[in-house]
């Protein structure tokens, strides 16, 4: 089992996960054999859904690859904010001929799921968004023998990150084409 992400790489690339639809197997298959690592991006995606695109993504390459998780979030947005936020949009929604989506996204996403198959059946990276795993599940993943990596987008982030024991940290720009792990 590898020990450091230089073990994985041939090319010092990694894709960045991109929850949404983008993030196919094909693409990961494609990075990874020009031999950079791809991922497979976990968030808004069921537990099955994953399981299926990890299946994929083996079949189209043997080489290392990741699969990023989004962390829980406890805090729902405040409707408060986001309803008037919302309403303001009404001019751009009618120029464009769009809705509004949902605000508050997905919420509960299957993470325990999601973690319990990693475990189940281990990938070489699993990388997090949206704040620090437990201590617990990074230990449970590094005795699967998966390298852990966490998004940090301030360096009291990164701090909390290599105290919770993740291989590595991802040290995000306060830009990060507007996908913050924050
Ligand atoms: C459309 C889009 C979707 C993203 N989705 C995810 C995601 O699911 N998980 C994740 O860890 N990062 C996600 N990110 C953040 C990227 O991993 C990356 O940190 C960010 O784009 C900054 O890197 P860049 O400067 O190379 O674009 C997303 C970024 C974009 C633009």
């Amino acid at each position: 089992m590898p020990r450091t992400l230089a073990d994985l790489l041939v090319l010092p690339i990694v894709q960045a996960p991109m929850a949404g639809g983008v993030s196919t197997p094909e693409l990961a298959a494609a990075v990874c054999e020009a031999g950079g690592l791809g991922f497979l991006a976990g968030g808004y995606k069921t537990p099955d859904a994953l399981r299926a695109d990890i299946e994929r993504l083996r079949s189209l390459t043997s080489r290392p690859f990741g699969v990023n998780l989004f962390l829980p979030q406890p805090q729902p947005a405040d409707p408060a904010a986001v309803e008037p936020y919302a309403a303001g949009l009404a001019g751009e929604r009618a120029r464009y001929g769009t809705a509004t989506g949902d605000p508050y996204g997905p919420g509960e996403d299957g993470y325990d799921a999601k973690l319990a198959l990693l475990l189940a059946d281990p990938v070489p990276v699993v990388s997090f968004h949206f704040g620090v795993p437990e201590p617990e599940v990074l230990a449970a993943l590094r005795r699967a023998g998966t390298l852990t990596l966490v998004t940090a987008t301030t360096a009291e982030e990164a701090r909390a990150v290599e105290a919770a024991g993740a291989t590595a940290v991802i040290a995000q720009g306060v830009e990060a084409g507007g996908h913050q792990g924050t």
